[in-house]
C-alpha cells in the first residue's frame, strides 16, 4: 500500500513572488501548495510604504487560480528613511503582517536596505510595541567578511545586541543556513524564531562547487559546510516550535543564474512539500511534518491556523529540467531529480 501522510494545510512563511509576468508565472505553483504566504518585498523599486503594499498583494490576487484559494501576507522592505506611523497603520488595518530588514547590499535588490540599525530603532520600538513581527535576512555585508562567516557574525555583531536591547520584539530570523544560529535560536526566549528552507536541508557548499560550478544551487545566505546542514536538519525536524516552513522560493530566470554574474536565489516552490517531507522521512520524523509546515508558523505569527487538510504520498515523481517562468523559463530546485513524494492532487 502506498505511505500516505495527510497535515492541516501549510503555509510558507517566506517567499518571493516578483511581479509582472513572471509573477503571474510562479505564484499557482505557490497557491496550490501552501494557504498562505509571507511574500517579500524586494520588488525593484522595493515595497518599502504600507500602499504598496496593498497595491502589490492587489496584483498577486489577481495570479491565483480561479477556484484556488490563497492568502499572500505582505510585508513592507525597512529602509533607513521607514515611517513607524505607515507600518503600524498598515499591521492594524491587516495590509502588512510583518516587516523585512534586509541589511543594505546583503542580496537581491537590497541596495535600499537599511545601513545601520541604528536608523530603524524608533520603527522597531514601535514594533515591539505593537507586537509587529520583524524578519530579518541575517547577513552581514562588509567586503572583510568571508561570505561563509556573514551569518554568524551578523548574530554577534547586530542580532545580539538587537534582541537585548528589544527583548519584546518578535523576530524572525530566515533562512539559517549555520549551526550558530541554530544555537542563537535555541538559546534566545520565545519571541525568537526561525525559518528553514528546503535547500539548507538538502545541499552543502560542496552542490554548488564540486565537479563543476552549479549556479541553480547558489542562493543567499549561501549553503555552508555539512556540519550546518546536519544541525538545520535536527533543528527542523526535533520538534522544537521555534523553528517552521519558509522556502525562500526565489525564481530567477535561466539566463540570469547561468551569466558571468549568476543572481543569487533557489525557485522550490513547485516542489516544496515534496522536498520538505523527504527530509522528514529521512530522518524518521514524519509525525513532525505537520507541526514545522502547518502549525509553528502560525502560532509565532499570532495567526489561526488552517482549516482542511493536503495529503503527500509517497510515489516517485521526476522534477523537469524547468518550469514556464514568464518571459523566459526557470529551473526548479531537484530539476532532473526523481523524488520520492508527491503531493496527491
Ligand atoms: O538567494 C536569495 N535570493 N536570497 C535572498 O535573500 C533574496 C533572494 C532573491 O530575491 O532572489
Ligand atoms: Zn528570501
Amino acid at each position: 500500500m502506498t505511505k500516505t501522510l495527510t497535515i492541516r494545510r501549510p503555509d510558507d512563511w517566506h517567499l518571493h513572488f516578483r511581479d509582472g509576468d513572471t509573477m503571474r508565472a510562479v505564484v499557482p505553483h505557490t497557491a496550490r501548495q501552501f494557504a498562505r504566504a509571507i511574500v517579500m518585498p524586494n520588488l525593484s523599486p522595493p515595497v518599502t510604504t504600507s500602499a504598496l503594499a496593498a497595491a502589490y498583494r492587489e496584483r498577486i490576487v489577481d495570479a491565483v487560480p480561479e477556484g484556488v484559494e490563497f492568502t499572500p501576507l505582505m510585508t513592507a522592505y525597512l529602509t533607513d528613511e521607514s515611517n513607524a506611523d505607515d507600518f503600524a497603520a498598515g499591521f492594524a488595518d491587516g495590509v502588512l503582517t510583518a516587516a523585512k530588514l534586509y541589511p543594505a547590499g546583503a542580496t537581491t535588490n537590497s541596495a535600499h536596505g537599511v545601513t545601520d540599525v541604528a536608523n530603524i530603532s524608533g520603527v522597531l520600538e514601535r514594533m515591539a510595541e505593537i507586537g509587529m513581527p520583524l524578519c530579518v535576512h541575517g547577513e552581514v555585508t562588509h567586503a572583510a567578511i568571508d561570505i561563509f562567516d556573514r551569518e554568524a557574525v551578523f548574530i554577534e555583531r547586530v542580532l545580539q545586541p538587537l534582541v537585548a536591547r528589544l527583548p519584546e520584539l518578535k523576530v524572525i530570523f530566515e533562512h539559517i543556513t549555520t549551526r550558530q544560529a541554530v544555537e542563537f535560536v535555541d538559546a534566545s526566549g520565545a519571541n525568537i524564531a526561525a525559518t528553514i528552507t528546503p535547500q539548507h536541508l538538502h545541499i552543502n557548499r560542496n552542490d554548488i562547487l564540486v565537479g563543476g560550478i552549479r549556479p541553480h544551487m547558489y542562493c543567499l545566505p549561501v549553503a555552508k559546510r555539512e556540519e550546518h546542514r546536519l544541525a538545520l536538519r535536527e533543528a527542523a525536524t526535533g520538534g522544537s516550535a521555534k523553528y517552521f516552513l519558509g522556502t525562500d522560493s526565489a525564481p530567477h530566470h535561466r539566463h540570469d543564474k547561468e551569466s558571468d554574474c549568476g543572481c543569487a536565489g533557489i525557485f522550490n516552490a513547485p516542489y516544496a512539500l515534496e522536498s520538505y517531507v523527504s527530509v522528514f522521512d529521512e530522518e524518521g520524523a514524519l509525525d513532525r511534518f505537520e507541526a514545522f509546515a502547518s502549525e509553528n508558523g502560525p502560532r509565532f505569527y499570532s495567526l489561526p491556523l488552517n482549516e482542511g487538510t493536503v495529503t503527500l504520498e509517497k510515489v516517485a515523481q521526476e522534477v523537469p529540467a524547468s518550469v514556464a517562468g514568464g518571459a523566459a523559463e526557470i529551473v526548479p530546485f531537484h530539476a532532473g531529480e526523481t523524488l520520492s513524494w508527491r503531493l496527491a492532487s
